[in-house]
């Protein structure tokens, strides 16, 4: 049995994505245009926003929905360290501080109770992040009197109390990474807000800080969405929440095949439709795990086993301990998750994962 982390197969919209790229080709319209237009208005009806403005990729997203939000200099951003780097990155880069944060230990999003020690006169937003594909208490984060940013790299179509992830906050972020939920065939990303301010300032950034081609009123960025992606997330938006169906459908026969009985289970935010862009189990044994499994031709993978306030570049920042952090980091296992995953794979898993914790506690 081969089984990989990630079981998803575009090729049934190979014929359908050529011909709408062909058309891109034809057409001569590459830079911004009308598949970009199209994809921000239909992307904007889905997740219930009123802008959305397409970018490079996920990491620019979050720095311009930073600036746009009026974060630089001398500001602190809360922000989770169980996540992948870009998010601090991006703190960074948009001339803030990142304040690193612990996680819940269950669902391992940030919550106000991880947040509330790290506020103080400097903070200006908190980035909480959709981990794994699980939805942050955005509505709680917000009582506390900060703009919101969301990273909803990890949760397109993910919801919450029946709100979309990216139409929680005060603005929100996507990548279209390929591995992504909604992916594109190369890079791309996104800013979701419903504010009209924040909307604009992007779109200024996204082009360098112009507004004609010719004057500038901002040093921003050359990162839009491209064409070609755009065409590509044309073709796939519509199929978004029926992928998401399909893994949420994996998660439960995950469950019911009784796989709860050798890791403990992901745990979803109360009220939340977890978009299981990963299946992230928990394991005191997490490596020896994942090389049974690799034994068997199970893909396993343990994530963020670095968080980001351990890496070099951010230990400048790192100025508190994130015990729920460290704890997850080291006990963590993403197991197969996808939108072409098999019953017989999934029994397969589980199984593979009896085996290897009963010879582990023989
Ligand atoms: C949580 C999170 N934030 C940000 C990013 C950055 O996205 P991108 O790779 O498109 O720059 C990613 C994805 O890779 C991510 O998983």
């Amino acid at each position: 049995m081969r089984v990989p982390l990630f079981a998803t197969s575009l090729e049934r919209y190979h014929d359908r994505l050529g011909q709408r790229i062909a058309g891109v080709v034809r057409s001569g319209r590459y830079i911004l245009g009308p598949e970009v237009e199209a994809f921000e208005r239909d992307f904007a009806a889905y997740l219930g926003v009123r802008h959305v403005v397409g970018v490079g990729n996920g990491t620019d997203a979050l720095t311009i929905a930073l600036r746009a939000s009026g974060v630089g200099e001398g500001d602190e951003v809360i922000c989770p360290s169980l996540t992948f780097y870009a998010t601090a990155e991006a703190i960074v880069n948009a001339g803030a501080t990142p304040v690193f944060c612990d996680v819940d230990l269950a669902t391992l999003c940030i919550t106000p109770e991880t947040v509330r020690p790290h506020l103080g006169r400097a903070s200006k937003a908190i980035v909480p992040v959709h981990v794994f594909g699980n939805i942050a208490p955005v509505r709680e984060l917000r009582e506390l009197g900060l703009p919101v940013i969301e990273d909803a790299a990890q949760a397109a179509g993910g919801s919450l109390h029946g709100v979309r992830a990216g139409a929680l906050g005060d603005a929100a972020t996507f990548s279209f990474f390929p591995s992504k939920n909604l992916p594109c065939l190369g890079d791309g990303g996104a800013i979701a807000t419903d504010s009209g301010e924040i909307a604009e300032w992007a779109r200024l950034l996204r082009f360098h800080g112009s507004r004609d081609k010719h004057t500038y009123s901002e040093v921003g960025y050359n990162s839009r969405l491209d064409a070609i992606q755009a065409a590509v997330l044309g073709v796939l938006l519509p199929e978004l929440d029926g992928w998401n169906a399909a893994r949420r459908n994996v998660a439960s026969q995950y469950e019911r095949a009784g796989l709860g009985e050798f890791v403990r289970l992901p745990v979803p935010t109360p009220g939340a439709e977890h978009a299981y862009h990963l299946y992230v189990v928990r394991t005191a044994e997490s490596d020896a795990l994942a090389s049974a499994l690799a034994d068997v031709g199970i893909a396993a993978r343990r994530y963020y086993a670095t968080p980001v306030h351990r890496q070099v570049p951010m230990l400048r920042f790192a100025d508190r301990d994130l015990p729920a952090t460290d704890e997850i980091a080291r006990s963590n296992l993403a197991l197969p998750m996808g939108t072409d995953l098999g019953e017989q794979e999934i029994l397969g898993v589980v199984e593979a994962c009896a085996t290897a914790v009963s010879l582990a506690s023989p």
